[in-house]
């Protein structure tokens, strides 16, 4: 396996998925990780991420120098070349040339590690510092077209650094020079997720079997594959509950009924929306808003739970960016967003928590729910958040409001899959505007609600850039909302990007 040395940069994940996909099984762990620690039997190579930080700023994530000495490959990225340059003896100053976005690199040796044809190359950069002297036994590899250095490398001791991001589509060669590293390292592709059925039903037999227990699904992918395991495993004593918060999209419900229905799942449906509209009345700001949902999810969820006699355990489709996020990572200011986080309930109830994806990546999970033959549109749906469309209606949360934005979100999707647009994009929805707008219709002046359209691309959720539509797709989408809505005379199509938007606008 793979280390990746966690230094707080928001691509960590991004290298991991990368090693992963190219067959080698990767793992995060903190900068504070003893080196002890992190030398493990199966350890192959070592990857230091990169961050935002400087290796002179007070706090600075330094890890301990004998990581770069535990006799494996190692590859510095960003901060990670820095930081070796630092702890190594070279020299590392800030530049008043910042390097941010696309910029050509040129290469100034041969390297395995830079082993394409081309000699200069455009990658993806995004720092201040720079190394200004390689440590002592190291040579530059590659230099940036303003003259810094890009690449270097230490071939007898296996120590080679980028400045760029190799892990970002916008670098060119990017897998490529992962792909080498691997090599260098020598490491074993022997990681499919698909093989780790297996081994995750093994570990579920042991956690569930002949036990009774619980579980929150909500219709989207992990805790549908979650669900449709455990219950292979545990039968008619998994309780799998979906809540329905009164703030889902429409017919929502229903669809996640048709959709498992031919996995014999035990779903108990609990219909909550009454007490969800009553605590949210009047209420405009985001962050309460999230609160009460949650709050009262819990409620919901904790109160049927008790009704499960000799309920001992509680499902939950954790995946492993939770898990990661959860480990204060210095400087991360990444908040958990958990589709199903019941908070403290299994420590409250003395449950067990069954986790069954906790080291897997989605596009992993979704692999596994291609193996369990789970239709496409639960395996491939777009992410939904948990506090539904309360967070996609600015300003208080009302049923007229509700029902505007489910009937707009409805024709919206359905109009992208009719175009076979909806598995190119990675997240859409419809929601609703503040305040109203003029129009008008026949004679009369119009003054209605303003529907905004979300569509974004995006591998990881933390950028992403908005979906370029044909221009008569989104005429015929918004005359389509226009039309048959009733009481909406405008839509808005959203074109910023995360950051610094956000995906969703609450
Ligand atoms: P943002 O809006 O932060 O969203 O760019 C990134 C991804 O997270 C989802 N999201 C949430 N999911 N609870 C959730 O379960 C939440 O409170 C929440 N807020 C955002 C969002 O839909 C997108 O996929």
């Amino acid at each position: 396996m793979i280390k990746i040395i966690d230094c707080g940069s928001q691509l960590t994940q991004n290298i991991a998925r990368r090693v992963r996909e190219m067959g080698v099984y990767a793992e995060i762990t903190s900068f504070k990780t003893p080196a002890s620690e992190v030398r493990t039997r199966d350890l192959e190579g070592i990857i230091i991420s990169g961050g935002q930080f400087s290796v002179y700023d007070p706090g600075a994530p330094i890890y301990e120098r004998e990581v770069l000495e535990l006799g494996v490959p190692v590859l510095g990225i960003c901060y990670g070349q820095q930081s070796i340059a630092h702890l190594l003896g070279g020299k590392v100053v800030s530049t008043p040339n910042r390097e941010y976005g696309r910029t050509k690199v040129f290469r100034k040796k041969s390297s395995n590690l830079l082993g394409f044809q081309e000699d200069s190359f455009n990658v993806w950069m995004s720092h201040g510092d720079i190394v200004e002297r390689v440590p002592e036994g190291f040579e530059v590899i590659a230099r940036s077209e303003n003259g810094h250095i890009a690449a270097m490398q230490n071939i007898s001791r296996r120590i080679y650094a980028v400045q760029f991001h190799p892990e970002v589509d916008h670098t060119n060669h990017g897998r490529e020079i992962l792909a080498a590293f691997l090599n260098i390292c020598n490491a074993k592709r022997n990681w499919d997720p698909a093989m780790q059925y297996e081994k995750i039903v093994e570990q579920i037999k042991a956690q569930v079997e002949g036990k009774v227990g619980v579980g929150g699904i909500s219709g989207g992918v992990d805790s549908s594959v979650a669900s449709v395991l455990v219950g292979r495993v545990a039968g008619k004593d998994y309780h799998p509950i979906f809540v329905d918060n009164g703030l889902l999209r429409l017919n929502e419900a229903e669809q996640v009924k048709n959709s498992l229905e031919p996995f014999g799942l035990n779903v108990r449906y609990v219909d909550a929306e009454k007490r969800f509209l009553e605590k949210l009345k009047g209420i405009t700001d985001p962050d309460q808003k999230r609160k009460i949902i949650g709050h009262e999810f819990i409620a919901v969820f904790e109160e049927q739970a008790r009704g499960i006699e000799n309920a001992s355990y509680l499902v939950q489709g954790t995946l492993y960016p939770d898990v990661i996020e959860s480990v204060p990572v210095y400087g991360s200011s990444s908040k958990i967003k958990r589709h199903h986080n019941v908070g403290g309930l299994p420590e409250k109830m003395g449950l067990g928590v069954v986790e069954p994806f906790r080291q897997l990546f989605k596009d992993e999970v979704r692999k596994i729910g291609e193996r369990l033959r789970l239709p496409k549109e639960v395996v491939w749906r777009h992410p939904f958040p948990g506090p539904g469309l309360g967070i996609r209606i600015i300003g208080d949360v009302t049923e007229r409001k509700l029902d505007i934005v489910r009937k707009a979100d409805a024709i919206f999707i359905e109009e992208l899959k009719k175009r076979d647009l909806y598995y190119e994009i990675s997240q859409a929805f419809a929601g609703l505007l503040g305040g109203n707008a003029v129009g008008v219709m026949g004679d009369e002046g119009t003054y209605q609600a303003i529907v905004g359209l979300r569509a974004v691309v995006t591998n990881d959720f933390m950028t992403a850039d908005w979906y370029h539509f044909n221009p008569e797709d989104l005429t015929a989408i918004s005359n389509r909302i226009v039309n048959e809505v009733k009481g909406v005379n405008r839509t808005f199509y959203d074109t910023s990007q995360k950051p610094p938007a956000t995906i969703e606008w609450e």
